[in-house]
Parts: structure tokens; sequence; C-alpha cells
């Protein structure tokens, strides 16, 4: 059926790591992303997410796995019928968390990512990087244990890429592995991490 975007990669995500994951416009970070999130499957090959064969996983059971990541989409996905505040407290929700146990946490973030002024808002009224914003607050306000963040810098300024970065660290620092798709040169630099490099379907891996 085609042909095959990512072929003889071999490699991990550690616990507790960060790395960037880059490449050409094409190169497949995005297949590669779903691909870990367990929303794709590979045609051929071996995937163990949390230390199990992801081929292996029921169906049901898919849906508690993928809580332990929290995921921001390069098209951002926000439910429209949602506010900023009801999208980043949906994940907690889903949990079923009391509101009164997270409300100041989800208000503190949203002034972090500088939409504090956008809390009631509908995504239909939201920039392109305000929506950005509330689509990695939404990935961060679980705490999961892995990050995939595509992209996620795309659509704000380099000030604002460097605050996002900045909260993606303290992030790792408090035991998030992270994994971030980037285009972005001067982003990357700003950070002696790990880079994984896809290209024509290979990973280079550079510590
Ligand atoms: N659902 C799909 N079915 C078939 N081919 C796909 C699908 N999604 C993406 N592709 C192809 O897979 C390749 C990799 O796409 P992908 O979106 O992973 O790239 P990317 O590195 O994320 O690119 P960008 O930097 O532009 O976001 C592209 O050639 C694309 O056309
Ligand atoms: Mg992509």
């Amino acid at each position: 059926m085609g042909s095959e975007i990512l072929r003889d990669l071999t490699f991990d995500i550690p616990k507790r790591s960060f790395q960037f994951l880059t490449g050409p416009s094409g190169a497949g970070k995005t297949t590669l992303l779903r691909l870990l999130f367990m929303s794709l499957k590979p045609t051929r090959g071996l995937i163990r997410s949390f230390g199990r064969d992801i081929n292996q996983i029921p169906r049901d059971e898919l849906p508690l796995l993928r809580r332990r990541i929290g995921i921001v989409f390069q098209d951002f996905r926000l439910l429209d019928h949602l506010t900023t505040y009801e999208n980043v407290a949906l994940p907690l929700r889903v949990r079923g968390k009391e509101e009164a146990s997270y409300r100041q946490d989800v208000l503190e973030l949203l002034k972090w990512v500088g939409l504090g002024e956008r809390i009631n808002v509908l995504p239909a009224i939201l920039s392109g990087g305000e929506k950005q914003r509330a689509a990695i607050a939404r990935a961060l306000i679980d705490r999961p244990e892995l990050l995939l963040a595509d992209e996620p810098t795309g659509n704000v300024d380099p000030p604002m890429a460097r605050r996002l970065l900045s909260l993606f660290l303290e992030l790792n620092r408090l035991g998030t592995a992270v994994v971030i798709a980037t285009h972005d040169l001067a982003l990357m630099d700003q950070v002696n991490a790990r880079r994984m490099i896809l290209s024509e379907g290979h990973l280079d891996i550079y510590e």
C-alpha cells in the first residue's frame, strides 16, 4: 500500500528524557508521534509502549494507556464547543477529578501561557498561536509520563517560544519524558538535548 514512510528505525524514549525530533517537512515526524501515541499501527516492526507490545494491547485498554501521554497535535484539535478553560481541564475531568481540586492549577497554567484573558472564550475566536498555547496547556495539565508535542511553537513569536520551551523543561524536570517535533533550529539551539533527525525514512540520533 504505497511506499514506506519510516523504516528500520530502532530507538527508545527513556523515562524522564528530553529530546527533539526533527527533519524536513514530510520526513515523517507526525507519523512517528502518532505511532508513539498508538493512534497508528506500524505495518511491520515492533513498538513497545510502557513496556508492552502495542500489537498485544486490547483495543479497550488503549484509552487508559493514552492517558499517560500528553499530546499536542500539529493542528491543535481543541473541542469547538468547549471554552479554553474547559478544553484544558478536560483531561482532569475525564479522570473524574473534582473541579475544586484543579481549578486553580488550570487558571495558573493558562496565565503562564498568556491566556489569562482568554479563559472563557471558544476556540473559534482564538488566534492560531492562542489555540496552540491552549493545546499545550491541555497536554501538560495532568503531568503525563510522556509528552509528545508536534511543532508546539510553530505559531508563536520567539519570546513566547522560549517561554513554552521553559515550560517543557520544567515538566521534564518534574519527571515527564518529552519529545518535541520541530523545524526550529533556534529553539533547539537553546537546549543541550538529544536530537533525533529523520530523513528519507531513517533516523539518526545525536546525544
Ligand atoms: N494518513 C496518511 N496516509 C498516507 N500517507 C501519509 C499519511 N499521513 C502522512 N502521510 C505521508 O507521510 C509522509 C510523512 O508525513 P508526516 O506528516 O509524518 O511528515 P512531517 O515530518 O510531520 O512533516 P511536516 O514537517 O510538514 O509536519 C508524507 O509524505 C505524507 O504525505
Ligand atoms: Mg508534521
